[in-house]
């Protein structure tokens, strides 16, 4: 699907979002493993967290799900599913429910769409395999995956690479294994599982970014609510930062410390961005986030703070060419993401008469560059088609993106919010 998408002057507004998704998925796994009912207030609407709930009542959870995106889960024991486990384009759909997936006594399979296929899993089969697990990948790394459930034994594992989704696999294969589980990583990722596991009941300690999960703990379920989602606000943020007239409102927003470096390294380079309303919710924080027209400042990317921004950068990249200019290094991951996210950025920007040079581990964008009117193509990825509608706004005339519907993998409603905010 094509949208096109007008030159704006100014963004004003409140917008709510979608749940968070990274939240969604741990709570869709967890209220499914635990005893009793849970029920979820502010579920995400992205594809992505309808996977994790699809692949999870396949596996014997009885799922209800209203209009206000309230989302009922009955947990019950899992069992063998039917078929093979569609885990669509969700990279952490099929990481995170492998650890648990790897700790039942049945084989299971799981795969997903065409981008999934072609993602990285040894990072989750190495500690599944240490802990006992047999996995069998194509190629030994690419889905579909063939599970073959075991007894688990805990591990004491230090990640190889800074990956909440590789933390969150093995924390959860280490709820039904014999003996504790320590996940130990050198650079802090989100801790939503950490959180989430405790909310449900598990024993578990966080010191210095080393996690010690007990085993056997017997998880129940709760009422929760899911805060918006900050990596989807980054869209209207930008939108916000990159106009001349700007003043936006972004209501119930997730403000987790492990997410909300966004906010601090777009203040260091200059927003006018303020926290209205920190509050507490189910373990995570929450805020109203007041942006205005800012005049902004170059801005470096790199680091522990690569790895804390990293699906916030393709928004990030577009706010640095129209504004101070961005560089970002240390980001080899963005190779590996729904697409190589350097090469569609590249290749999108070429598209706008955008000059970016790029390096195997990230990119130098000068600011102030005019973006031209083009027809943009997302290659399927959610935050690209959403990245470069937002470009679409500063560009001279009205730009297309094809593939725009990718979008729905994280924020369906994003195309509709724009219009509403930008003027
Ligand atoms: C996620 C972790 C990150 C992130 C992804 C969601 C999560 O991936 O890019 O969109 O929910 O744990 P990695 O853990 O692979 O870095």
């Amino acid at each position: 699907m094509r949208e096109i998408v007008s030159p704006a002057k100014a963004i004003h507004g409140m917008v709510t979002l979608p749940g968070d998704k990274s939240i969604s998925h741990r709570y869709g796994m967890l209220a499914s493993i635990a005893g009793g009912v849970s029920t979820i207030a502010n579920y995400s609407t992205g594809a992505d967290c309808q996977s994790t709930l699809g692949c999870m009542a396949a596996l014997g959870a009885r799922i209800e799900r209203d209009a206000e995106n309230r989302v009922v889960i009955h947990g019950a024991g899992l069992r063998e599913p039917a078929g093979q486990l569609d885990a669509g384009n969700s990279g952490s759909t099929i990481r995170m429910l492998s650890g648990i997936l790897a700790a039942q006594p049945f084989t299971s399979s799981i795969g997903g769409d065409e981008s999934l296929s072609r993602r990285p899993m040894a990072r989750v089969i190495k500690p599944l395999t240490e802990m006992g697990a047999k996995i069998d990948a194509r190629d030994g790394t690419h889905p579909p995956l063939t599970i073959h459930g075991r007894q688990l034994h805990g591990i004491d594992y230090t990640l190889p690479v800074p990956s909440a989704q590789v933390k969150s696999c093995v924390l959860l294969a280490g709820l039904f294994a014999q003996g504790d589980t320590i996940v130990r990583e050198p650079v802090r990722t989100r801790d939503h599982t950490e959180i989430a596991l405790r909310e449900f009941g598990a024993e578990i300690a966080v010191e210095k970014r080393v996690i010690t999960l007990r085993s056997g703990a017997r998880l129940t379920g709760r009422e929760l609510f899911i805060p918006g989602d900050l990596s989807s606000a980054c869209f209207f943020m930008v939108a916000a930062l990159l106009m001349p007239d700007a003043d936006l409102v972004v209501h119930a927003v997730g403000l987790n410390p492990t997410r909300s470096a966004l906010l601090d390294f777009l203040v260091s380079i200059g927003a006018a961005i303020k926290v209205l309303d920190l509050r507490q919710t189910t373990g995570e924080l929450i805020g109203d986030l007041r942006v205005r027209a800012s005049r902004l400042r170059p801005g470096v990317i790199d680091g522990a703070l690569t790895a804390a921004l990293i699906d916030e950068i393709p928004a990030l990249a577009v706010l640095g060419a129209a504004t101070g200019g961005l560089s970002v290094r240390d980001a080899s991951e963005l190779r590996i993401k729904e697409t190589d996210r350097i090469a569609t950025l590249e290749a999108n920007f070429k598209r706008m008469g955008v000059a970016i040079a790029t390096t195997p581990d990230g990119f130098d964008v000068a600011g102030g560059q005019k973006f031209h009117a083009a027809e943009l193509d997302s290659a399927g990825d959610h935050r690209i088609a959403m990245a470069f509608a937002v470009a679409a706004l500063a560009a001279d005339g009205p730009c297309s993106i094809e593939g725009a519907e990718s979008a729905g993998v994280s924020f369906p409603e994003f195309f509709d919010t724009l219009r509403e905010i930008a003027k």
